[in-house]
């Protein structure tokens, strides 16, 4: 696999930590000395789905392709409204492309557990472009009267078009069976057969502390072992592009591998975390800042509900 195209689009509207403040007991200090997030983009005038297509028509613009050229359409999402379809046929049906498409639900880790797919279908000789497109809306399933979860979420779509090549240098996935450490349950209808009390649907409960512990072990711990297998060491990688989930865990493994700060490029403090969608979102920003150069070598992590965690390191051959 080699990375040839990437796309993002956040939402227009921009809310501060001083915004968030005129309706829950919680400041800017704390939020920002806690999180470094200091303001995130909401979606308020535009559609989850709106967001996606954006991305995923400027992943194939950059990536120089037309829509029929995509053999599939991979979508990581944890929850939109749309219970069926999925949002990948959505997606397709807007940017105009007739290729298989199916979405999956990796929490924060979904983007790196579409590029294992990915891998698989290319290497397989059933692809030979993918589109990967994350579009994520977790604000939507916090409880925006609670303080403690209300301001970690934001929205937005990141994506990539990935091809055929040897850039992908290792890839790792990992589940740590955790339900109760983020959990959410949404409501479907009823019906006149259900038994009361059998199923009851939670709202978004995270521990937080234990969230911060379980990212830093499992982040580590996959780069550490991606590093031993590949013979790349910490000090060979150029940027470390983490899922942009709390600016201390960020910080933390950065700490335990011993690296400097400028190799842990961030966005978070604009944007909030926006799960599976933060990594293909920063590396957007990165390309298109001129950040990249190509034979960069990245290693890219990220971990959230399950408990998942999954890391890549990729050369950027674009
Ligand atoms: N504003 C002000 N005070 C607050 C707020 C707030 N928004 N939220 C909580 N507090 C208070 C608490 O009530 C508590 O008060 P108390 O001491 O009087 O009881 C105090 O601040 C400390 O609360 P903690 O929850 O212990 O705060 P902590 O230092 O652990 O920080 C945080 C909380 C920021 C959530 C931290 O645990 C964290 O970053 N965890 C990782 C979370 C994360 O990244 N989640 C993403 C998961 S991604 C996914 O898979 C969807």
């Amino acid at each position: 696999m080699k990375i040839i195209g990437t796309g993002s689009a956040l939402p227009s509207l921009e809310v501060t930590n001083d915004m968030l403040a005129e309706f829950l007991d919680t400041n800017d200090e704390w939020i920002s000395s806690r999180t470094g997030i200091r303001s995130r983009r909401l979606r308020s005038t535009e559609t989850l789905v709106d967001l996606a297509v954006s991305a995923s028509r400027s992943a194939l613009e950059s990536a120089g392709l037309n829509p029929e050229e995509i053999d599939f359409c991979i979508c990581s999402n944890v929850a939109n409204n749309y219970v069926t379809p999925a949002m990948s046929c959505i997606i397709q049906q807007h940017i105009g492309s007739h290729c298989p498409c199916f979405d999956l639900n990796g929490a924060c880790a979904g983007f790196l557990d579409a590029m294992e797919v990915a891998e698989a279908l290319l290497k397989t000789d059933r692809a030979e472009n993918i589109l990967i497109v994350c579009a994520e809306e977790p604000s939507r399933f916090c409880n925006w009267e609670r303080r403690e979860t209300s301001i970690l979420f934001a929205d937005g779509a990141g994506a990539v078009v990935v091809s055929k090549g040897d850039a992908l240098k290792a890839i790792r996935l990992t589940t740590v069976p955790n339900r109760d450490v983020i959990v959410y349950q949404r409501r479907l209808e009823t019906t006149p057969f259900e038994v009361p009390g059998v199923d009851v649907t939670e709202p978004l409960k995270m521990n937080g502390r234990e969230v911060f512990r379980m990212a830093v072990e499992t982040s580590q711990r996959d780069l550490h072992a991606m590093m031993e297998e590949t013979g790349i060491s910490a000090d060979m990688i150029d940027y470390y592009v983490l899922h942009q989930a709390n600016l201390r865990i960020i910080s933390s493994i950065r700490e335990h591998l011993g690296q400097p700060e400028y190799k842990f490029p961030t966005n978070i403090e604009r944007t909030g975390n926006i799960s599976s969608a933060s990594i293909p979102i920063l590396l957007d920003e990165l390309y298109s800042a001129g950040r990249l150069k190509k034979g960069d070598m990245l290693a890219l992590s990220a971990f959230g509900a399950g408990f998942v965690s999954g890391s890549a390191i990729i050369e950027w051959t674009k």
